[in-house]
């Protein structure tokens, strides 16, 4: 399956999300490729800690070179066999394939939706990680941008009938961000309008669509933030945006599931091990979050109409 992550805003966590999951996923024996497909700042290979690609591979060995172009084969990189960070690289034969295929570091020329070779490069490589791979997740970069565009055209039903591709919005829970997220997904220029001019069916699509809420407070339990009026009032939040991404069509019946705060990626983007819950660092609710989206991302289930 292909997996697109997207996001109304920058910054919600799509990327450091994206990288436990894809993690995650593979430690259920799930063999999966992560393509880092922000053009304008790639930065995955920092979250799995690979030297070589930490901003991004050199020029002319990334994505972006590859959809323009100018390299004939990919870049891709064991991410376990390849990272700096030691309890995951001893872990080389646990679990499935892990694979990183990073974007350019500095992106130089401009790639475009019109360019029809970028379009045809890009499904080419998406076929081929596919037939490969179980799990395809393919980070772009925020907003409608043009890596949403290509994304949509590469994989239009007309040339993929018989491809599994799905789409995973990223927010934070706030308002501001459930507006954004909204704006993204049924907003006049958003992912589905956009994807109507091209041709895909409107319910089609929407079922292929699921919400991940990030850094989410947690407003009961060990973790919750505050104690007296102040919990009082975030359990009143909780439930007024409840209310609102119901209204805005980004509900508990559409949401993949939703990762708590947790200080440790507050201060670093960084693979959640389960190391780091047993050495008191991370919470545990932060790991079972993200295996919690990987089981679900791979349910049938999940992906019934709604
Ligand atoms: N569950 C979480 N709890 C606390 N902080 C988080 C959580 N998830 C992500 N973060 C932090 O939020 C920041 C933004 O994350 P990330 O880079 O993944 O966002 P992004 O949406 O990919 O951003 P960009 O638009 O720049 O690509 C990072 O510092 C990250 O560690
Ligand atoms: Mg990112």
């Amino acid at each position: 399956m292909i997996v697109f992550a997207a996001s109304g805003k920058g910054g919600v966590g799509q990327s450091v999300t994206s990288c436990n999951l894809a993690y995650r996923l593979s430690l259920h024996g799930i063999s999966t490729a992560y393509v880092d497909f922000d053009l304008g700042s790639p930065s995955a290979g920092a979250v799995f800690e690979i030297g070589s690609v930490d901003s991004g591979a050199e020029t002319g060995n990334g994505l972006h070179s590859y959809l323009l172009g100018h390299d004939s084969i990919h870049r891709r990189v064991d991410v376990r066999a390849s990272t700096h960070r030691k309890a995951l690289h001893s872990r080389r034969s646990r679990g499935a394939a892990l694979v990183l295929l990073p974007g350019d570091e500095g992106c130089g020329e401009a790639v475009s939706a019109n360019d029809r070779q970028v379009v045809r490069r890009c499904r080419e490589l998406l076929l081929d990680l596919d037939s490969t791979f179980k799990v395809v997740i393919v980070d772009l970069s925020a907003g409608r941008s043009v890596a949403m565009q290509i994304a949509l055209e590469a994989t239009r039903p007309l040339d993929m009938p018989d491809n599994e591709v799905y789409w995973l919005v990223y927010h934070r829970w706030t308002r501001q961000h459930l507006m954004s997220a909204k704006r993204v997904v049924h907003g006049p220029k958003g992912l589905l309008a956009r994807a109507v001019e091209l041709g895909y069916g409107l319910d089609d699509l929407l079922a292929r669509i699921r919400f991940v809420r990030t850094a989410v407070p947690c407003v009961t339990g060990e973790h919750a933030a505050g104690g007296g009026p102040q919990a009082a009032w975030l359990l009143k939040q909780h439930d007024v945006l409840r209310s609102l991404a119901a209204e805005y069509r980004l509900g508990d019946s559409v949401s993949l599931g939703e990762v708590p705060v947790d200080r440790l990626l507050q201060w670093r983007e960084q693979i959640v091990l389960d190391a780091d819950v047993g050495a008191g660092i991370a919470n545990w609710a932060t790991v079972v979050a993200f295996d919690n989206l990987a089981r679900r991302l791979v349910d049938r289930a999940t992906w019934v109409p709604v």
